[in-house]
């Protein structure tokens, strides 16, 4: 019979990408979204791209009205929990509305799906949870530690995981400790679409490729890193929606895991800046400005787990991502000049 999984934040950027690919793997999906951080035409995006209706709620996690209508029409074999906030600078700022949203948000998931019998949840955390790690590539044993109210929000999350695992053993938890996901889908239909300046390196990026910003800062170039930039593990969205499909094929097997989700290949800032450069044809200006508060010189993970666990590996390189992240851009510039 086909499984019905529930995608909490499924109209988001890595949400809408993991959308496709479970419908794609066979899956019924149903969408629980508030829309904010996500545009109001994903959906019609969505079914365009699957050829299917979508199912899905507008409504928030912590009203449970909400949560209950989902859990009443529907029977949920699984949840992937997406819904969250996720800008870590803005987190410094409200604090405690980060804690309501990711960690209250997470609690009333829970319960309603205690009380449905869904015991199986994958959790989208993060990189983050490593605070400044001493060891490269990061092995997810590595002690966490938090450096802002986001990374502190994901590592409750975890923990509250952990500790409603261990007082009752229905529950089966995927944890996905995402590197940094870029590109977009290979339709050009669905892609980031951050609110304003851009706070990720990629987005950014791409708003100078456009126009809409003059020019890149590089935050720091005095890192002990080769060419003094900062280095991240990126990973383009369609791999990682693909770990969560791989993450519930687990879970539905009750085999819980804990894994990073990167490629395994560190680039730096320039790296970054001279490949969109190929992909868009054009100079993209940059100037060096100091280091960003809470920076790391270098996240890169360790992905022996996520190949023996899941059987995942990353499939595209760097080209691919900033190739789809352009078709996407520039795609939406002319729909909107139009
Ligand atoms: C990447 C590199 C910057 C912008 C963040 C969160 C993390 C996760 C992913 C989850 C760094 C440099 C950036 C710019 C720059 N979030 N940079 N100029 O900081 O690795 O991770 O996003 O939801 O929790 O912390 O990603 O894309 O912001 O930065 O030079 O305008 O690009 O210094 O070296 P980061 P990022």
């Amino acid at each position: 019979m086909r499984k019905t999984i529930l995608l909490t934040g499924g109209a988001g950027y890595i949400g809408s990408h993991t959308y496709v690919a479970l419908c794609e793997a066979g899956y019924d999906v149903v969408i629980l979204d508030n829309f904010s951080n996500a545009r109001d035409d994903v959906p019609d995006r969505l079914e365009l791209i699957t050829g299917r209706p979508v199912t899905f709620f507008k409504g928030d996690l912590l009203d449970p009205a909400v949560l209950d209508a989902v859990f009443t029409e529907h029977r949920i074999d699984a949840v992937v929990h997406f819904a969250a906030k996720k800008a870590v600078g803005e987190s410094t700022q409200i604090p405690l509305d980060y804690i309501e949203v990711n960690c209250s948000g997470l609690v009333a998931l829970l319960k309603r799906m205690r009380a449905a019998g869904c015991f199986r949840l994958v959790f989208s955390s993060s990189a983050t949870v490593y605070g400044e790690p001493r060891i490269t590539p990061i092995p997810e044993e590595l002690e966490r530690e938090y450096k802002s109210p986001y990374a502190y929000t994901k590592l409750m999350g975890e923990q509250i995981l952990e500790q409603v695992g261990a007082a009752d053993p229905r529950w089966s938890f995927g944890v996905l400790r995402y590197f940094n996901p870029v590109g977009a889908h290979s339709s050009g239909l669905i892609g980031e679409d951050p609110n304003g300046i851009p706070n990720n390196l990629m987005p950014y990026i791409a708003k100078v490729a456009t126009g809409e910003l003059p020019a890149l800062n590089v935050f720091g170039n005095d890192y002990d890193t080769p060419d003094g930039t900062g280095l991240r593990d990126y990973i383009h969205v369609e791999d990682l929606a693909r770990a969560h499909v791989l993450s519930l094929s687990a879970l539905l097997e009750e085999r819980g895991h804990v894994v990073n989700v990167g490629t395994g290949q560190a680039y730096s800032v320039l790296d970054m800046l001279r490949a969109y450069e190929k992909a868009c044809g054009k100079t993209l200006p940059h100037v060096f400005a100091p280091r960003r508060p809470g920076d790391v010189p270098i996240l890169l993970a360790r992905v022996d787990r996520a190949a023996e666990v899941l059987g995942f590996r990353a499939e595209h390189g760097l080209e691919a991502m900033c190739a789809s992240s352009w078709a996407w851009v520039s795609r939406m510039r002319n729909s909107a000049a139009a």
